[in-house]
């Protein structure tokens, strides 16, 4: 970055009524000769190979990302909607890089598509943040590039205008993109800040239309439920709201694991709802909750709040084993509409923390 920063500096100099704006400003020959590399996106929950302190300057970080219109099922119960989906899943898988990267992302809107989409990275700079140049029709593929400049966790979607802005949002078309600080996490006390392990949950609000016996409506085709579905989300009460995709995506086969003694961050996306994430049993040990990590961490937090349309980043180094149920605690949402997934930990129980002193019994009286 020394070379970047360092040109860019001397071209302002020379420029006295250069704005400050564009000191940091790199040249596009400037740009071009930052090396390339390609991230292979994963499947949320799980996120990108990625370093957590940059070990070199500035690099352009390609990624693919197609999108695919797929029918789901949310449920067990076979409640199905025709998904709009970054990448094949719900969430969009996360993009991961530093400050001062640059991301350059081929768009893919397959030929199998009905729908004309795009995207709105909350990460990147510049009017509607790339959703006037991301534009793309089935059996189209455009690249945009965005530059790294703040770092936090942040949403991105897809926000093809008008009443298609909720149509395809709340029909999964979010995900999220970590930009870390070049020397890696910091915590409340700005010393250096590792984590063990990565989680992206992405939570997702469905509005599912019903027929006259109050069964969820099928379709045949994506695209098919518009009216039905607007009518739904007019009510702005979601029949469904759920972790990565379906009601339950995150428990059994699909848990997060983690070990005692290990951090883990967990990055929690909403892209439209406000919502409460809540470890049972643990806490938020350092907690970014508006996403941002240019800031200082809350400590200690019970619960803390993820502004629809945004991400948050929350760490915790698990002291116990078990099951911890990681929740939307309007436990409304959590029990009945299914914002439920467990984390499975290993390790040895500390009665020091947590003991039953004694059984249950008959009620003693003295
Ligand atoms: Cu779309």
């Amino acid at each position: 970055m020394a070379t970047l920063a360092g040109a860019s500096l001397a071209r302002a100099a020379s420029e006295e009524d250069a704005p400050e704006m564009k000191v940091n400003a790199a040249t596009a020959a400037e740009i071009a000769k930052l090396p390339r590399v390609k991230q292979t996106l994963v499947e949320p929950p799980f996120m990108p190979e990625h370093e957590q302190a940059a070990s070199g300057g500035p690099r352009i970080i390609e990624v693919t990302l197609p999108i695919i219109e797929k029918k789901m099922q949310i449920d067990d119960e076979g409640t199905e909607i025709w998904a709009l989906t970054f990448g094949g899943s719900v969430p969009g898988p996360m993009i991961v890089a530093h400050e001062g990267d640059y991301v350059e992302v081929t768009l893919q809107n397959l030929a199998t598509n009905m729908m004309e989409h795009n995207i709105d990275f909350h990460s990147a700079t510049g009017a509607l943040g790339g959703g006037a140049i991301t534009k793309v029709l089935p059996g189209e593929q455009v690249v945009m590039r965005w530059k790294a400049t703040k770092p936090g966790v942040f949403v991105y979607h897809c926000a093809p205008g008008d009443v298609m802005i909720p149509y395809h949002v709340l029909h999964g078309m979010s995900g999220a993109v970590m930009v870390l600080p070049r020397d890696g996490l910091k915590d409340a006390q700005g010393k250096p800040f590792k984590y063990d392990r990565a989680y992206f949950i992405g939570e997702q609000d469905y509005y599912i239309p019903r027929d006259e016996t109050g069964a969820y409506k099928k379709y045949e085709v994506a695209g098919e439920d518009m009216a039905d579905s607007l009518d739904v989300m007019r009510t702005l009460t979601p029949t469904h709201e759920v972790f990565n995709g379906k009601v339950g995506a995150l428990t059994g086969e699909g848990a997060m694991k983690a070990k005692v003694g290990e951090t883990v961050l967990f990055v929690h996306a909403q892209a439209t709802r406000d919502t409460r994430p809540h470890l049972i049993g643990g806490h938020g040990d350092l907690v970014w909750e508006a996403g941002s990590f240019n800031d200082k961490p809350d400590t200690n937090l019970e619960t803390w709040l993820i502004r629809g349309g945004s991400a948050g980043a929350m760490t915790y180094t698990f002291q116990q084993p078990g099951v911890y149920a990681y929740v939307n605690h309007n436990l409304i949402e959590a029990v009945l509409l299914g914002a439920t997934a467990h984390v499975v930990v290993e390790g040895d129980w500390n009665d020091d923390l947590m003991v039953q002193v004694q059984k249950p019994g008959p009620i003693q009286t003295t």
